[in-house]
């Protein structure tokens, strides 16, 4: 039998046999591995590291030099790697690699810019979300440009009562049609093609987390088009209430980039944002991955 706790220490047969070195972010938030190089880490050691991410919302691996095969390598196995609905902005040969970038090179944006500056949840317009997103700081500007990361469990926890019953069993329609339509940076009209490959999808208000059933808001400002059963308004006013809840500075941890960070978050129980950045004065370039989830419940 294998067996862990929060902070990773494996046991195996009642012997631990890694015992990670960690931290919280903040508190019951959130968790730093330190002292661990990705590119030489044994299969113990990511064992570790991938239920020790199950277990905390967020995780921060600072110091890392991983070429992009070894970082699409390392969050492969967390899951199956999910490729991106757009395809201009990724690495050569790693379809897999989203940049996010101000930077322009030869005249051409290397990447999707101010892409999550809204409180949003990735990829909820798919019928199956992204499980986790992982960002590597490539380029990081020395002031802002940073990611808030909300802990959409312990919000669900501190609401009232009168609120969690209210919103049970609610269901929201998520759609990539609107999210593109209305977003207020790269706002665009899909294509016919893009209509047909991205059909709106239904996905309740609080999800449960497969792996333990904590539940959490399962919130995504920008693709949360209305609440079923409820007039538009009404719909989206409960959205803002709830999204406005969540976050709240208690809930939130805030992370300041250094180049190397590897910070990674569960999208099944968290809500998270970019902030703003002076782009004319400073450049921002961070890979994207995504692991592909499960239909939420
Ligand atoms: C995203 C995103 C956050 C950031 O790309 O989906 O939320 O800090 N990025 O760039
Ligand atoms: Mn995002």
């Amino acid at each position: 039998m294998q067996n862990l706790d929060k902070n990773g220490v494996v046991e195996l047969n009642g012997q631990a046999t890694v015992t990670l070195d960690t931290r919280e972010l903040k508190p019951g938030f959130g968790v730093e591995i330190m002292n661990v190089d990705l590119a030489s880490a044994d299969e113990e050691t990511l064992k570790a590291i991938i239920d020790t991410f199950h277990r905390n919302g967020v995780m921060l691996i600072r110091n890392q030099h991983l070429t992009p095969d070894e970082l699409s390598a390392f969050t492969a196995s967390f899951g199956e790697l999910e490729s991106n609905i757009l395809k201009q902005f990724t690495v050569p040969d790693h379809p897999e690699i989203y940049i996010l970038s101000n930077k322009v090179v030869d005249g051409k944006p290397i990447g999707a810019h101010f892409d999550g500056v809204t409180w949003h949840t990735d990829a909820t317009y798919l019928e199956r979300p992204a499980m986790t997103t992982l960002l590597y700081g490539i380029e990081v500007p020395p002031e802002e440009g940073d990611t808030l990361i909300a802990d959409a469990v312990g919000a669900f926890n501190a609401l009232p009562m009168e609120t969690k019953t209210k919103i049970d069993g609610l269901q929201v329609l998520h759609s990539y049609r609107y999210f593109t339509e209305t977003r207020e940076y790269g706002r665009r009209q899909l294509t016919e093609q893009e209509k047909l490959d991205t059909p709106d999808v239904v996905h309740p208000l609080i999800r449960k987390h497969p792996v333990d059933g904590r539940k959490a808001l399962f919130l995504s400002t920008g693709a949360m088009q209305r609440v079923l059963g409820m007039p538009d308004e009404e719909g989206r006013a409960l959205i803002k209430k709830l999204a406005d809840f969540v976050t709240q500075d208690r809930f939130i941890y805030r992370h300041k980039w250094q180049v190397g960070d590897i910070l990674m978050w569960d999208d099944r129980c968290t809500v998270h944002r970019a902030t703003f950045y002076d782009d004319k004065k400073y450049t921002r370039v961070m890979y994207r991955l995504w692991v592909k989830g499960d239909r939420p419940f």
